[in-house]
Parts: C-alpha cells; structure tokens; sequence
C-alpha cells in the first residue's frame, strides 16, 4: 500500500456530545478533530468513561453530536448506512435465530433474498468457521463463538467501515487472541476501514496502524500514535523491544488521563 494515495473515509469534524443527565449536563466529548484514511486500521484508547463508545455511536449514526459532524465518505453522518458495520462488546444476536438466521439478518433488511443471500452468509460463516453450526442458536454457543456470528454478520452486509466497540473485550486471552488474528488476516484481504475500541493496550498495538489516545472527560485526542511494526503481526511481535516502548509510552499516557478521572 505504501505510496499510494487514498481518501479520507471518515472525518470527524469539532465533534461536541453533551448529555443531558440527571445531574445536569455532561460534556462527553468535546472539539474531536480526526480524519480517518481509507482501509486504515484505527483503535481507540482511554480510560473508562472518556467519551470512546459515545464517538463510535455518533459515527456510526446512533447518536447525534450536540455540535460538530461526521463524514463519511465525504456526506454528512445523519443516521446508520449499510456502508458503516457495528460489532458491539455484547453479542447482540437474537437469541431466538439461528446461527445462519442471525448471519442472514442484515441482508435480508437490504432487500437481498434467496439464493443470493444464503450464498454470502455462508461466505462470511466459513469466515469464521463455524460452518458446522449453522442451525444452533445463540445458548448453544461459546462467548468466542457468539462474537464470530457478530462478526460474521457486520461482514456479510459488505460494509467499507467497521467500527467495533470493545468486540474482544469480554472473551478469555486465547480467544482473543486468535479472534485478533483472524480480524487482521481479513482486514488485509478486504480492505475495510477499522474503527477499533479497546482498553487493551497489546490489543490496540498488535492491530492498529494508528492508536488514538483519548483524554479524561470530556474526552478530547490526546494523542495519535502510529504503529509502523510490519504485518503480519504474531505473537512474537510482543516480544520484540519495539512493541514495548510503544506499550510503555502508550500505556503510560492512558495511566496519566486514570489518574485525572481519580481526581
Ligand atoms: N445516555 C447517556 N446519558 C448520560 N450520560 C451518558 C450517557 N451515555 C454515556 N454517558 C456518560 O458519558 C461519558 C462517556 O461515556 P462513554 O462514551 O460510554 O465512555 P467510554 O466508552 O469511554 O467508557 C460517561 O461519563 C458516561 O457516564
Ligand atoms: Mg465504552
């Protein structure tokens, strides 16, 4: 990829969310500048609280910014758009599909039936490999299991950005592990712009081209991070002293925005 030139996908132009909550108002976010380059791998990081899962809602079209936008694309973000897939930290199957039903979910909605759609979810099922569940329900499935069928699903509907919240978050470290590598192996074949939530720090450098590290509410960027360690990344990239000077540095200035909050 290296030299060739590509678009801003999102732009997030002075975005401000203010909540209005039983306390009064909140400032959530305020001045988030950032554009995001096509196929770019992004994660997030920042102490609990900074305003992370409220910019993934507002670029995602689920919530709207008090002030500021987001483009996509270069059109104003005024709601959700198949172009923009969501994975959540909670599975958000329904439990009462199949594993194939769920998979075939968002395409039904876009008006795709049949065959056709049978077709591409059985594509992104084998993705995940878990061809051999089609049928079981969302209960009969592990946690790793049940974020595949997530992942799955946000993937069938061919979407250019997938913004995912925490997706690995709540999975044992072999899982997560593995479902990191599968998520990057995919990522360099389809070639889909990343937005990428996490608290974990190895999580965010062995993924991401870029690491955004968000400030204690109201949560702002306090810095951009890039990563130039080569793909593919394995396990041993963690041991090399590059990734731990970054892990360091990272760690240490998402440590500094903990403490403000504890203030
Ligand atoms: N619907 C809401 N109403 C009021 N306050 C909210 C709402 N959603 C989130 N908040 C507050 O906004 C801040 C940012 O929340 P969030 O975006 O979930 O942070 P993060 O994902 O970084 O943990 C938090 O202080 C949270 O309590
Ligand atoms: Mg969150």
């Amino acid at each position: 990829m290296a030299g060739e030139k590509r678009n801003i996908k999102l732009k997030i132009d002075n975005v401000k969310k203010i909540y209005n909550s039983r306390n009064g108002e909140m400032i959530a976010l305020n001045g988030v500048n950032l554009d995001i380059m096509e196929n770019e791998f992004i994660c997030v990081v920042g102490p609990s609280g900074c305003g992370k899962s409220t910019l993934l809602n507002i670029i995602a079209g689920l919530l709207e910014p008090t002030s500021g936008a987001v483009y996509c694309d270069g059109n104003k973000v005024e709601g959700t758009g198949t172009e923009r897939g969501v994975v959540f930290q909670q599975y958000a199957l329904f439990p009462w599909m199949t594993v194939k039903k769920n998979v075939m979910f968002g395409l039904k909605l876009q008006g795709i039936k049949g065959k056709e759609a049978e077709e591409k979810a059985m594509k992104y099922i084998k993705m995940v490999q878990l061809e051999d569940f089609l049928d079981h329900y969302p209960k009969e499935l592990s946690g790793g299991m049940k974020q595949r069928v997530a992942i799955a699903r946000a993937y069938a509907v061919n979407p250019s950005v997938l913004l995912m919240d925490e997706p690995f978050g709540a999975l044992d470290a072999q899982t997560r592990t593995q479902l990191q590598t599968e998520l990057l192996e995919t990522w360099e074949k389809e070639q889909k712009t990343c937005f990428f939530i996490t608290h974990d720090v190895d999580e965010a450098i062995i993924l991401a081209q870029k690491v955004i590290i968000m400030s204690a509410r109201p949560g702002r960027i306090k810095e951009i991070v890039d990563i130039n360690i080569p793909y593919p990344r394995t396990q041993e990239t963690k041991m090399s002293s590059e990734f731990m000077d970054l892990k360091n540095h990272i760690w240490g200035q998402v440590y500094q925005e903990y403490l403000e909050v504890r203030k």
